[in-house]
C-alpha cells in the first residue's frame, strides 16, 4: 500500500462512517461496539482495509462487479479525459462515448442492435419491463402485460424489480408489489421438484404450465438470469434453454435475459446466454459493464423491438417515454469502452475460462475432502458451493455456519461470499467470483482458505 493511506487520519474516517453511513444489506447493531469495515485501497485482486490488512478479493468488490480488477489507471484516465471534455448531456442527445460504446457492445451481441443507457441493474430491468408493458398496450389492448420471473432469481431492489423478485427474504416486508408479475418454478436440480431424467426440459415445461394457467394472451415477457446468482449460483440443466426459447416463440413472449451479474465476461463468454445459443429480445447489464469504475447500466434490444417504438408516427405516444437522468453521464460509457478493451486485449475471456476450470476443479477436490460440500456449481469465474448438514438428505447447513466459513476465510485474508437473505433456510451457498485477471496462485489461495475455514468450522 502506498503513502496516501498513512496520510489519512483513518480513525476519523471510521468514526464518520460509523456515525453517518447506512450500509446496504447490513444490521448495524454490532457497529455500536465494533468498527465497520472501511475499504481504503485496491490494486489488482487485492484490497486493504482501515487497519492496513490486505485481502484477496474473491468476490470482485463484494457483489461480482470489479471484473478487470482494481487500480486500472487507463480507465481512470479515460474517464478523466472525457469528464473534462463533456461530463454530461441528457439521453435525448447523443455523446461521443455513448455512441462509440454502443457500437462496440453491439459488436459482441449478434442479433441485438439498440442500447438504452441508465445507471443500475434494477433500472435496466425496469426499462425492459416498461417496454414490454408499452408493447402490450400498443399492440394487445393491454392484455399481454404480465411478466414471468423465476423463483430464486433476483432482478433488483426497486419495488418494480422486486415485483419480479424470486427471493422471499429480499421481498419480505416491502410489499405490496406491482401487479402483473407471475412466478415460475426454479430449475435447481439439486433441489429437484420433479422426478425426471430429462430435468432441464421438465423444468422449462413448468414455465409452459404457468403460461397455460394464466392464459398465453396475458403474458408479454419472461425475465430470467442466465445463471441465477444470489439465489444459489444455479446453472440451468441441459435442455432447459432450448425449451425456454421454444416456449417463448410458441406463445409470442418476449425473452428478457438479466445479465447484470453474468454479463461482460464473468462466465467466460461476453454474456451468459451466449453459452446456450439463445436469441433474447432484451438483455440487461450493469455491474461488470464498467467494473465499478463508473455507474452504468444498459437495456439492449433487437431491431424488431426498437421498431415497435417508431412504426406509428401518427400516434404521439408511440415512442419509449422513459427518462434516465444519469443515463446521460459520459463517465459510464467512457469507462465501459476502456473496460471492454482491457478484456479483449488481455485475453480475459480465455483467462476466465481457464481459471474458472481451475476453481471448479479445486472446489470439487474440496468436496471430496469435506462432506459438508453437497454440490459445486458454476461457469467461468462464477462458482458456488452449497453446504449441507447431511449429504444423503441434502439438509442445508444452518446459515450461521455458512457465515462462519466466510468469516474464517476473512481471517485467512480472503474475502468470499455467501448467499444472503435470499431464500429462507437456503442461505447456504458459498460464492466465488474473483476478477477475470485471477492467476493460478490466486485461485489456489482462495480454495486453500476455504479448506482451512471448512476444517475450522466443521472439523
Ligand atoms: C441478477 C441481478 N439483476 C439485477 C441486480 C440489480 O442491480 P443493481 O444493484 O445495480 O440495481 C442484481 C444485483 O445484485 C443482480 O444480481
Amino acid at each position: 500500500m502506498d503513502g496516501k493511506f498513512q496520510d489519512n487520519d483513518i480513525s476519523k474516517v471510521v468514526e464518520a462512517d460509523r456515525a453517518h453511513v447506512w450500509h446496504h444489506l447490513t444490521q448495524h447493531k454490532p457497529f455500536e461496539t465494533g468498527e465497520p469495515r472501511v475499504i481504503v485501497e485496491g490494486k489488482g485482486m487485492n484490497v486493504w482495509d482501515q487497519n492496513g490488512t490486505e485481502y484477496l478479493d474473491a468476490v470482485s468488490g463484494g457483489v461480482w462487479t470489479v471484473n478487470v480488477g482494481y487500480g486500472r489507471e487507463s480507465i481512470a484516465n479515460a474517464v478523466r479525459d472525457q469528464l473534462i471534455k463533456l461530463n454530461y448531456f441528457a439521453g435525448s442527445g447523443g455523446t461521443v462515448p455513448g455512441a462509440m460504446f454502443a457500437e462496440k457492445l453491439i459488436s459482441k451481441m449478434p442479433g441485438m442492435t439498440r442500447v438504452y443507457y441508465c445507471n443500475s441493474g434494477s433500472e435496466a430491468n425496469e426499462k425492459a419491463f416498461k417496454m414490454i408493458r408499452q408493447i402490450a398496450h400498443k399492440r394487445y389492448g393491454g392484455a399481454k402485460h404480465k411478466i414471468l420471473y423465476r423463483e430464486r432469481d433476483y432482478h433488483g431492489t426497486t419495488i418494480g424489480a422486486l415485483s419480479a423478485g424470486g427471493q422471499e427474504q429480499r421481498n419480505a416486508q416491502y410489499g405490496p408489489f406491482a401487479p402483473g408479475f407471475v412466478a415460475v418454478p426454479h430449475c435447481l436440480e439439486y433441489r429437484a421438484q420433479w422426478d425426471d431424467a430429462d430435468y432441464g426440459r421438465r423444468a422449462a415445461d413448468a414455465i409452459e404450465e404457468v403460461i397455460l394457467r394464466e392464459g398465453p394472451e396475458t403474458i408479454g415477457g419472461l425475465c430470467l438470469e442466465p445463471i441465477t446468482a444470489g439465489g444459489g449460483v444455479i446453472v440451468p440443466p441441459e435442455g432447459y434453454w432450448p425449451r425456454v426459447q421454444e416456449i417463448c416463440r410458441k406463445y409470442d413472449i418476449l425473452l428478457h435475459i438479466d445479465e447484470v451479474v453474468c454479463g461482460i465476461g464473468r462466465t467466460g463468454k461476453w454474456f451468459g446466454y451466449q453459452h446456450y445459443g439463445i436469441e433474447p429480445d432484451f438483455v440487461t447489464m450493469a455491474k461488470g459493464l464498467a467494473s465499478g469504475y463508473a455507474a452504468i447500466a444498459c437495456c439492449v434490444t433487437t431491431e424488431a423491438v426498437f421498431e415497435m417504438f417508431k412504426d406509428d408516427t401518427d400516434d404521439p405516444m408511440n415512442y419509449f417515454r422513459d427518462i434516465s437522468t444519469f443515463g446521460g453521464c459520459t463517465a459510464g460509457p467512457a469507462a465501459a469502452l476502456e473496460n471492454l478493451r482491457i478484456i479483449e486485449d488481455e485475453g480475459l475471456l480465455e483467462n476466465c475460462q481457464a481459471m474458472g476450470a481451475r476453481l471448479m476443479d479445486n472446489l470439487r477436490a474440496l468436496q471430496e475432502k469435506h462432506a459438508v460440500i453437497g454440490e459445486v456449481r458454476g461457469m467461468g469465474l462464477f462458482c458456488g458451493a452449497e453446504l449441507v448438514a447431511d449429504r444423503e438428505t441434502r439438509q442445508p447447513v444452518d446459515e450461521t455456519l455458512a457465515q462462519k466459513v466466510v468469516a474464517e476465510c476473512g481471517a485467512e485474508r480472503v474475502i468470499i461470499g455467501v448467499t444472503n437473505r435470499s431464500i429462507p433456510g437456503f442461505n447456504n451457498t458459498l460464492t466465488f467470483s474473483p476478477a477475470l485477471i485471477a492467476r493460478p496462485q490466486d485461485i489456489d489461495r482462495i480454495t486453500e482458505a476455504v479448506d482451512v475455514a471448512l476444517t475450522r468450522v466443521f472439523g
